[in-house]
């Protein structure tokens, strides 16, 4: 079959990692890599030669021969601190006996880990830990999996000759405040693994030693109770530590586990690997793991913990139907439901046309899935009429890059942050949103590396331990194009541009227009600051710093998509990159931080109208014909019709039915009202989820949905990962959500018969250049892979556009700021803007059925003393949220973090609506909602809103369940 090959220009060359940590008291086994440059050092340990990098420490030598040196304080990840004094050694011609840990190789070294007075040393330092440490081993939940137990074996210790009578922790209370791990400091050997932990790996530094000597302690914060302290539950403490003081509650109920399998987090678009941990059918613990290429193994709040909902009461395991949104469901077989399900498309289609119809993927579901979603639609239904939650968060990611380089994807890898010398953060809170990544991030900031924040609200990241913004530029929401234009106009204005990068890469003549825009004085700072707010002085200081440095990298999120001209936004950040030469090597590059697990993977796999897999337009003849060949009919190749028309033709009776897999648009979208409208329009909604969500109350058939941990399959991550997903417990309802799309292509008539996800991905591969060679063999083989993964990158692509653009030369694109249409005035004189918080995922629905509730148990608004001392608001007041489109209420938050005239709320609850009041107004190149700008007033109030009465009538009505039809 014939794929048209697409230059990606040359891949780069494979970065070499080494150990995070070349002294580590690894356990790992991973062996460094090596750079060509490396210094080589040959000494001698126990009688044998060993040759290592220069700098690795005498434990990690030792190890590299297969010799384990006993340690408790020294774990990989984090750096060696010389505490505990288990790993002591002796070395030839030097006094004493050095740690191990801390002790670097040097050449000739004569090194001796095991003699008599090194045993007699560390047997010890075990009889000081054992004597003030509860011998319960054998009810101890670390039973089986403790360090301080393994090392007693280790030293031989036999005895204790202090007794266990003396002064001791023994009466110290367990911490139990946080609802995912116990602090038990009964047990605590005050290595400082948690401290360095919570320090170097997460960032945080929620934990200290308090006390000295004998009363020194572990101590989130100041002394407080781990759920009221700076902790973010990340986990890594209770990773690190080697005892059973920090441990997983679900270990303490649970036990041990007893196997493993490698999967994917299925949260948000950094793709985090773990270790699903299991008893039997039941995952009893998630671990980050340590060869994750995306996290190594690192996590966050949600990845670690939050994965109860997976078993929460409330899924659905057993398909519905209703022929009225205002019946009760009525529990039904698989095949009853399938077959209902297409005999209604087919009426539809059959009374209304082939049009009719459509279908929306989701961005939570696997490659795999996704695909044959879009391919049903297209292929089954005869019609282009499929979108995809991307419509409302990265589309303009997709156009304003492809536009520019030429596809649809950031450039780098996630590794690529630990070169950055400048990090330009835009419309994104990594901290809540991205946090293993923030992790990352925090760690280059530390080493150094400049921050440049560019958000109306002062994020997290703007003011942390240890990490300040170098700038913060709190610009008004609405203006992102005229800052990016303020900054391009101090770097050509000011002569920063790299003439030579974009002689060699970029079209001159594109490049000289936009200069010559840029440099008008309406784009400058002194005449934006006027609409921005931003000052002038910071936003030339920012351009000045960004443009100065080798490396200088953008990562942005959803406050630069989700506006009317958020495809600009993304445009004018690629005329940024390239005019100063950051594009195409490692520390720079675009960067757009996916919100949704896979929402990379749902664009890549073909969800838009206009776009097949691999990003390629409907309407071109050559590859609508393979896909014709492939799939044995004939294609469209108008593209179809996305949601919100999709959602309009309904209003106006064109539109009659819809598959909706993994999406609540009647949660997520803007401006509810007119997607309730529309969905109540339909004659068919046929919602695949785990819950019955919000969509689900207006639907006609509930397809019983399969979670992360009950399904094969792939998701690709922000940095164009794929990694695997793997099946850890049986489907629920039976069925991953991919053999249920076969299902219903089959009943439509349009035969589908894989007997395995990796089959879909074949096709995918045989149809998609980009996935040419992507197997499961060879994801087996690699762990991952980043496409483009082809003939040309066969091992996939970290970094992009290394030698030349996609799209051959770079792209400027004149970017001139319009102000949207959503205008503030006496009515609604505040700007409401919306985001995301670390506790919860997108609308909540999988967060909100776990114990993250303990951390944000209800959507706040965010308000500035001022205004709400002008509007009488005292924190935690009721109050009501009125925009132009509609009302809510809920409780006030005063914060500083805003500025004034703006105001801020999360999504993540039903009851609050928070899209009751975000309007239409959208994109002008792909529909993208304004969810950044609505104009609002906030008042008190002490009732909730009309549609908030109303929503609590109906919600209840509409999820009724008669359950005395017996189901297969
Ligand atoms: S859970 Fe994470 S943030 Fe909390 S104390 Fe432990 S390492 Fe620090
Ligand atoms: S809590 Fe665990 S990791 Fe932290 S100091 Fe105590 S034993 Fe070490
Ligand atoms: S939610 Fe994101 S950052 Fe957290 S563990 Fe999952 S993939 Fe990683
Ligand atoms: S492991 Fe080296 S001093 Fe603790």
């Amino acid at each position: 079959m014939l794929i048209k090959e697409i230059d990606y220009g040359t891949p780069a060359p494979k970065q070499p990692r080494i150990c995070g940590n070349s002294n580590c008291g690894c356990a790992s086994g991973v062996q460094q890599e090596v750079h060509a440059d490396t210094v080589m050092v040959t000494l001698e340990i126990d009688g044998n030669n060993v040759t290592v990098p220069q700098g690795t420490s005498i434990m990690r030598a030792a190890m590299q021969m297969g010799t384990q040196i006993p340690k408790l304080c020294a774990t990989d990840s984090i750096d060696a601190f010389g505490s505990c004094r288990l790993c002591v050694v002796e070395i030839e011609g030097r006094r004493g006996t050095p740690a191990s840990c801390t002790t670097p190789v040097e050449p000739g070294l004569k090194v001796w880990t095991q003699t008599g007075k090194l045993a007699k040393l560390r047997r010890n330092v075990m009889e000081l830990y054992i004597s003030d440490h509860p011998l319960d081993c054998l009810t101890c939940s670390a039973n089986g999996d403790c360090e301080l137990q393994d090392m007693a074996g280790a030293v031989g210790l036999r005895e204790v000759r202090y007794g266990f009578d003396g002064a001791n922790h023994f009466d110290k209370p367990k911490d139990q405040s946080n609802p995912y791990f116990t602090f038990d400091p009964t047990k605590c050997i005050v290595c400082s693994r948690c401290v360095r932990a919570c320090e170097e790996v997460q960032g945080t530094f929620a934990l200290t030693i308090d006390g000295r000597g004998f009363a020194s302690m572990v101590s989130p914060s100041e002394a407080q109770p781990f759920l009221e302290s700076e902790c973010v539950s990340c986990g890594a403490c209770v990773q690190a530590c080697p005892t059973a003081t920090l441990m997983e509650n679900t270990i303490i109920e649970a036990g041990q586990p007893e196997h493993s399998v490698v999967t994917t987090c299925a949260y948000c678009g950094v793709g985090c690997s773990f270790k699903a941990e299991m008893r039997g059918n039941e995952v009893v613990r998630m671990t980050p793991y340590k060869d994750g290429q995306a996290n190594h193994g690192h996590s966050c709040v949600k990845g670690r913990f939050a994965w109860g909902y997976a078993t929460h009461k409330d899924r659905i395991t057993k398909p519905m139907i209703r022929a009225k949104i205002t019946d009760p469901w009525k529990e039904v077989s698989w095949e009853e439901a399938i077959n209902h399900a297409a005999s209604e498309f087919k009426r539809i289609q059959k009374t209304f046309g082939r049009e009719s119809v459509g279908g929306i993927t989701s961005s939570r579901c696997t490659n795999e899935e996704t695909y044959l979603v879009q391919k049903l639609i297209r292929a089954g239904f005869g019609t282009n009429n499929v979108d995809t939650c991307a419509r409302v968060c990265h589309s303009p990611t997709g156009y304003g890059l492809a536009t520019t380089l030429g596809t649809s994807a950031g450039t780098q890898d996630f590794d690529s942050v630990e070169e950055a010398d400048v990090i330009l953060v835009m419309g994104a809170n990594p901290t809540d949103g991205h946090p293993v990544f923030a992790s990352r991030m925090k760690q280059r900031l530390r080493e150094g590396a400049k921050l440049i924040i560019i958000d109306p609200r002062r994020i997290d990241l703007a003011k942390t331990p240890h990490v300040q913004a170098d700038y913060h530029l709190p610009l008004r929401p609405g203006t992102n194009v005229a800052i990016i234009n303020a900054l391009a106009h101090v770097i050509v204005t000011e002569g920063l541009v790299d003439e030579e990068f974009v002689r060699e890469r970029c079209e001159p003549e594109e490049f000289n227009r936009w200069r010559a825009f840029v440099a008008e004085p309406k784009n400058s700072p002194e005449v934006t600051e006027a609409y921005t707010g931003v000052k002038a002085a910071d936003v030339r200081g920012a351009a000045r710093l960004y443009a100065s440095v080798k490396n200088a990298a953008i990562y942005y999120g959803l406050g630069v998509t989700e506006h009317s001209q958020g495809s600009t936004t993304v445009m004018g950040i690629a005329n940024l990159a390239m005019a100063t030469g950051n594009v195409g090597h490692n520390g720079a590059g675009i960067n757009p931080l996916r919100g949704q697990n896979n929402v990379q993977g749902a664009c890549d796999m073909g969800s838009f109208p206009h776009e097949l897999p691999g990003y390629r337009h409907i309407s071109t003849d050559e590859v609508r014909h393979q896909f014709e060949a492939a799939w044995g009919v004939t294609l469209e190749a108008e593209p179809g019709l996305r949601i919100p028309n999709m959602l309009d033709a309904a209003i106006e009776g064109t539109f009659k039915g819809i598959y909706i897999q993994g999406e609540d648009i009647a949660q997520s979208d803007p401006n509810i009202q007119h997607v309730i409208a529309g969905l109540s329009a339909m004659e068919c909604v046929v919602v695949q989820d785990i819950f019955l969500n919000e969509t689900a109350n207006y639907a006609h058939v509930l397809l019983p949905g399969a979670t992360f941990l009950e399904k094969d399959g792939t998701f690709t991550n922000a940095e164009r990962r794929i990694n695997r997903v793997r099946k850890a417990i049986q489907p629920k309802a039976g069925y991953a959500d991919w053999e249920v799309t076969m299902m219903l292509s089959n009943a439509l008539g349009y035969p589908m018969n894989y007997k395995d996800p990796s089959e879909i991905m074949d096709e995918i591969a045989r149809l998609t250049p980009t996935f040419k060679n992507v197997s499961y063999a060879l994801l087996e083989e690699k762990g991952s892979v980043q496409w483009p993964c082809n003939d040309k990158a066969p091992d996939g692509t970290p970094l992009m556009h290394v030698t030349g653009f996609v799209r051959g030369k770079g792209r400027f694109m004149i970017t001139e700021f319009v102000a949207t249409d959503e205008k503030v005035g006496p009515r609604f004189p505040l700007l409401l803007t919306t985001g995301r918080i670390l506790a919860h995922y997108n609308v909540g629905a999988q967060t909100r059925r776990t114990d993250n509730v303990a951390w944000h148990p209800e959507d706040l608004l965010e308000i500035h003393p001022h205004d709400a001392e002008d509007r009488g608001i005292r924190d935690g007041d009721n109050v009501a949220l009125l925009s132009r489109v509609g009302e809510t209420s809920l409780r006030a938050k005063i914060s500083e973090r805003m500025q004034p005239g703006v105001v801020y709320t999360t999504f993540h609850h039903v009851g609050t609506g928070a899209n009751v009041v975000t309007t239409d107004f959208s994109d002008w190149a792909t529909n993208c909602p304004e969810y950044k700008v609505t104009a609002v007033q906030v008042r008190p109030t002490n009732h909730p809103s009309e549609w908030q009465s109303a929503y609590n009538r109906q919600r209840d009505e509409t999820r009724r369940i008669e359950t005395t039809t017996a189901a297969e």
